[in-house]
């Protein structure tokens, strides 16, 4: 049957019928808050992300209490470190500014789900992800410090860790290494289908690493790739992933998509920072506005099949949430 039997103006008539035929929902719950923390005291905006900052312990602890009491369950935490050298020796101190981090927020909130970002490129002096050897990334030499860093996370008190640096295996490394040492229940929330993106240019400036030489097309995955995807995400989960991510979010909904239908793991979409610098530096000219921009975009992945958004909007998220636009 079709027009005029048919008329799908009917039910957009009015704003409580949109209402109720509403397809897809967004709710706080299932928002993850980016932050960065650094060493010292205050903080400082990124240039590149009006509004994000590079955080003290002491502003973190504001920022995160402003999040908990907007409804937003979880924190992802990344860490700037006071010295950056070969092999990223902060990124496993148990006292590094990540752990002093995870510390103090569980010890001020401790319903607030800590996760960490395990990944060497914020604390190695080259920026990229792994050990460097005559300008090559070795993989399996990084898994050990993958893992040595990720159990200082979760011995400081991280809920969750979630790898980020797309070594080959780090999933099934970090997962027999948080076992061993009694954290069978710790879950892991893999960057399982990470893109080389041009997008994460904005996150570079804020923690400082941009690679020194050569960029990260020899470990991030080619953007015109689809069933690589598959491939890396099926792997993560014979590994033991918990949760798998796609990122960035926008430009790659049709990936968030093809991982919903084939898996069944929960799915974290990242709305990455030059996501978050898109939007801000035209809601900044007025050429969109801001809030419907940021509505309309979380709604976008989670159509396209995220159950989890990792956005730099995440409070904004949450009081459009509550108050409406
Ligand atoms: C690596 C990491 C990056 C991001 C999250 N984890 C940077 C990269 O791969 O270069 C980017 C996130 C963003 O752009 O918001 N530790």
């Amino acid at each position: 049957m079709a027009f005029p039997v048919q008329r799908l103006r009917r039910l957009r008539q009015s704003g409580p019928i949109r209402n109720m035929v509403r397809e897809t929902r967004l709710s706080v719950d299932q928002l993850i808050l980016p932050l960065f923390v650094q060493h010292g005291t205050g903080k400082n905006e990124i240039a590149s992300m009006p509004g994000q900052y590079r955080l003290s312990i002491p502003a973190l602890l504001k920022e995160t209490t402003k999040a908990f009491r907007l409804g937003i369950p979880a924190v992802i935490l990344f860490g700037i470190p006071k010295i950056k050298d070969e092999f990223g020796s902060e990124g496993l101190d148990p006292n590094g500014i990540v752990q002093q981090a995870v510390r103090a927020i569980k010890k001020e909130l401790p319903e607030l789900v800590v996760i960490t970002d395990v990944c060497v490129d914020e604390y190695t002096s080259h920026g990229h992800c792994g050990v460097v050897k005559d300008g090559k990334i070795l993989n399996d030499e990084t898994l050990d410090l993958l893992v040595k860093m990720a159990l200082t996370h979760v011995e400081a008190g991280a809920d969750i860790v979630a790898p980020s640096d797309m070594m080959d295996g780090r999933v099934g490394a970090i997962r027999t290494g948080l076992d061993k040492n009694g954290y069978h229940d710790i879950p892991i929330l893999s960057y399982a289908v990470k893109y080389a993106s041009c997008f994460y240019a904005p996150f570079r400036d804020a923690a400082g690493s941009a690679p020194e030489f050569g960029d990260r097309k020899a470990y991030q995955m080619d953007p015109a790739n689809r069933r690589e995807a598959f491939r890396e995400a099926a792997l993560d989960i014979e590994e033991g992933a918990d949760i798998i991510m796609v990122k960035p979010a926008l430009p790659y909904l049709d990936i968030i998509r093809d991982i919903k239908d084939r898996f069944d793991l929960p799915v974290a979409a990242y709305q990455v920072s030059g996501e978050y610098a898109m939007i801000k530096a035209a809601a900044e000219k007025g050429w969109l506005d801001e809030s419907r921009a940021i509505y309309e975009s979380h709604l976008a992945m989670k159509r396209a099949g995220a159950d989890i958004l990792l956005t730099y909007f995440a409070k904004e998220m949450a009081q459009i949430l509550t108050e409406g636009q």
